[in-house]
């Protein structure tokens, strides 16, 4: 292949560099665990053949337009690509890629971290031990949800919500999806049963949240919403922020029209939204949902993979356009 430049935004584990180097491309990467600036990002995708993005490099019609025509494929290091413009790529022959599958488990161990946190007030309690409050063993003291025989609700029944759902059944859980379409293998594994939104709102003690994020998913869980679910009810979002408006769950958690929820993705990353980190019934986590050692450097080989087999004149393995 001749010597194409390639541009990665971030610091990622070695497989995928050593790959395009090992191919014959000169690697510019951004050595910061940081996001960069707009300005930097514009300015470093110009000449490039092609970027791998993160989920916070917003790949619009400006981005395309500073790299320049000799752009071929954005391999976006993630499963999610809402941060990019499909049309805009489309419109300017510019392939786009993503890494799905290999960060399924790692998701939905994460999803299951924030249950049982939420659930079983793991972050108050080691705040309490942490913060010397602790007086010794109570009857009443932080008592939780007993997840055998409650009832989970799967907002998305895909790769993630799927194995989430398999996680549940060890837990002894119910198990209630909504998706646009049946999945008999996800219901012969688990027992799932296929319901409306308003009756997964109404019935689930935990709602988890695996949709992908699209304009008609924002705020898919509102005031309404969570007006509609239990007072004792937990919300579990490992997808995408926008999903939830995070001001009317502040306000739904203050009220107690839910009881807590398991966090890992917000509205606008990395901020919060005010009174979010006051309340002692949230775990909050920094987007980690893909982040095992072993997802992320599969990740990092598949964006380079794409890359290659894009600037080689071949079909990418993971296209999304
Ligand atoms: C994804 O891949 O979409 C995740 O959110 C990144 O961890």
């Amino acid at each position: 292949m001749s010597e194409q430049r390639v541009l990665i935004t971030r610091r990622t584990p070695p497989p995928g560099v050593e790959l395009l180097r090992a191919a014959g491309c000169t690697v510019d990467q951004l050595d910061q665990v940081e996001p960069p600036t707009r300005e930097e990002f514009l300015r470093r995708l110009g000449g490039v053949a092609g970027a791998i993005t993160m989920l916070s490099d917003r790949v619009d019609a400006e981005a395309l337009d500073a790299a320049g025509p000799q752009l071929k494929v954005v391999a976006n290091f993630a499963v999610g690509y809402d941060n990019v413009d499909l049309a805009a790529c489309r419109e300017r022959g510019v392939r786009v890629t993503n890494t799905p599958g290999v960060l399924t488990d790692a998701t939905a161990d994460l999803a299951w971290t924030l249950i049982l946190a939420a659930a079983r007030h793991v972050v108050a309690g080691d705040r309490l031990v942490r913060d010397g409050q602790w007086r010794g063993w109570a009857p009443t003291q932080l008592l939780g949800l007993q997840l055998a025989g409650s009832t989970l609700g799967l907002l998305g029944a895909g790769r993630i919500g799927s194995a989430v759902a398999r996680r549940a059944v060890g837990f002894g859980m119910r198990i209630l999806y909504v998706d646009q379409q049946s999945s008999a293998d996800l219901e012969r594994a688990t027992g799932a049963k296929r319901v409306e939104l308003e009756e997964l709102l109404a019935e689930s003690d935990v709602l988890s949240l695996h949709i992908p994020m699209a304009p008609e998913h924002r705020h898919l869980i509102g005031a309404a919403q969570l007006a509609a679910m239990k007072p004792t009810a937990i919300l579990i979002n490992t997808a995408r922020g926008p999903i939830v408006d995070e001001a009317a769950l502040v306000q739904a958690l203050r009220a107690g029209r839910i009881a807590a929820a398991g966090f890992d993705v917000y509205e606008k990353e990395p901020q919060l939204s005010p009174g979010l980190t006051e309340l002692p019934s949230v775990v909050l986590l920094p987007h980690l949902g893909s982040a095992t050692t072993a997802t992320r450097q599969r990740m990092s080989q598949m964006t380079a993979e794409n890359v290659l087999a894009v600037l080689a004149g071949r079909e990418p393995p993971n296209p999304v356009a």
